[in-house]
């Protein structure tokens, strides 16, 4: 059992409701606080000098001047298992290259499914490693993680093998996710309704006999998957009993409404999200989750949040890190520049990154910091946690903790 603080302030996020807005009088903030842990677990969160006369001969981990504490932030959205770089793709589309031109030019996901193909395990491990770092560095220490840069059933296996390797080497917690139905790839005869039950034949079966994923995407979209034969292979993984997670109203609209159709545990994009499937994405238990990295990186515009929250819907934020439309990998300053667009508060998109992307990757031990809780906390350097989502990720973390444990 240890005591670590003080804690100019402890913003525990707890008590909020898991749907709809927050404004920032609804954070509980503890002033002069301690976090008391035991086991990796949050025992007691409470005002420093009270909680070490409580527990007199406790261990002290003490933190050097003023600090704010926070748990430690999730990204439940990412794509860092990747060989090569798509830096030309950006150029393209920076002369005005359409999605299409560029596909067609060498560019786009395919490009890095062949990156990705010619990679060795090894130096996929490396790679991913180096970015969990990265976003371990930034706070955060709960990371998703698709495949979907392998699309044939060795190279699929091989990247989520290399994630779930990836989880031996780190105290993050990494939930991988098969994204095989990511676009169909270029050396698949057959159509795309046949690749998709190729995955549900050849694929899936694999992953649930090695036990690589609980979680499957689909990014339905006019170049990549169609609604209809999207929703028909959707029902079949829930029937492998995996968990659904939707690519959904990226460009066009119409897809949000089949993952809540089929129960989704998250719709994630949504830019392109019309007022009536926001009311009805708001009204059921799928999280909408917002990707302003992929705005940023594509030059489009961002997901409605502010619609989603005032209609009531569990909003998530997460970075989308990948290779192509979101290269920054930076969820804090993602998220700080969503706030300034979609007019959130900063309660919002603390709750967007801890609480309520947990909950859309269906882990709920964590995410706030209260008894029982797991103790990931992340700290800041500062006497105002306002000033963290204010400098727009360049006030860095100072100490990251996992299980209670600085990394
Ligand atoms: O979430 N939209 C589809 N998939 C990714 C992009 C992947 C890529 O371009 O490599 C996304 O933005
Ligand atoms: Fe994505």
């Amino acid at each position: 059992m240890k005591l670590i603080g003080p804690f100019k302030q402890i913003v525990t996020l707890a008590n909020l409701p898991l749907r709809g807005k927050l404004s920032d009088e609804q954070l509980e903030i503890i002033t002069d606080g301690g976090i008391l842990v035991k086991d990796g677990t949050i025992l007691k969160t409470g005002n420093f000098t009270a909680l070490k006369a409580e527990f007199s001969q406790i261990k002290l981990e003490e933190i050097e001047g003023e600090q704010v504490c926070l748990p430690a932030f999730t990204d439940s959205h990412t794509h860092i298992c990747f060989g090569g770089n798509r830096a030309n793709d950006f150029a393209l589309r920076n002369a005005g290259k359409t999605y299409l031109e560029i596909a067609e030019s060498g560019g786009g996901i395919w490009s890095s499914v062949l990156h990705t193909r010619k990679a060795s395990e090894d130096e996929l491990l490396q790679t991913v490693l180096e970015r969990i770092n990265s976003l371990i560095s930034l706070g955060i220490t709960t990371i998703e993680i698709k495949s979907g840069y392998g699309l044939d059933v060795e190279n699929e296996l091989k990247m989520l093998r290399v994630i779930k390797k990836a989880q031996s080497f780190t105290k993050a917690t990494l939930i991988p996710t098969c994204l095989s139905a990511h676009l169909k790839p270029k050396d698949f005869t057959g159509s795309s309704e046949e690749y998709l039950q190729f995955i549900i034949d050849e694929i899936l079966p694999k992953v649930k006999a090695e036990n690589l994923a609980k979680r499957v995407d689909i990014f339905i979209e006019k170049s990549a998957f169609l609604p209809e034969e999207s929703r028909n292979f959707l029902l079949k993984a829930k029937e492998l009993d995996f968990e659904i997670t939707v690519h959904a109203d990226q460009f066009t609209s119409g897809s949000s409404r089949i993952a809540v159709e089929v129960g989704a545990k998250s719709a994630d994009h949504l830019e392109a999200t019309i007022d009536e499937d926001i009311e009805f994405l708001a009204k059921s238990n799928t999280v909408a989750t917002a990707l302003p990295g992929a705005s940023l990186g594509l030059g489009e515009k961002f997901t409605p949040a502010r619609k989603i929250l005032d209609a009531g819907g569990i909003l998530a934020i997460a970075s989308d890190w990948n290779p192509g439309s979101a290269p920054m990998g930076n969820l804090i300053t993602q998220a700080s520049i969503l706030a300034t667009f979609e007019k959130l508060s900063t309660a919002e998109v603390l709750a967007g990154i801890t609480f309520r992307s947990a909950f859309a990757l269906n882990l709920e031990d964590r995410g706030t910091l209260e008894n029982g809780k797991k103790a990931d906390l992340v700290t800041f350097k500062t006497d105002n946690f306002q000033n963290i989502l204010y400098y727009q990720g360049s006030l860095k973390a100072e100490h990251i903790f996992i299980d209670g444990e600085k990394v």
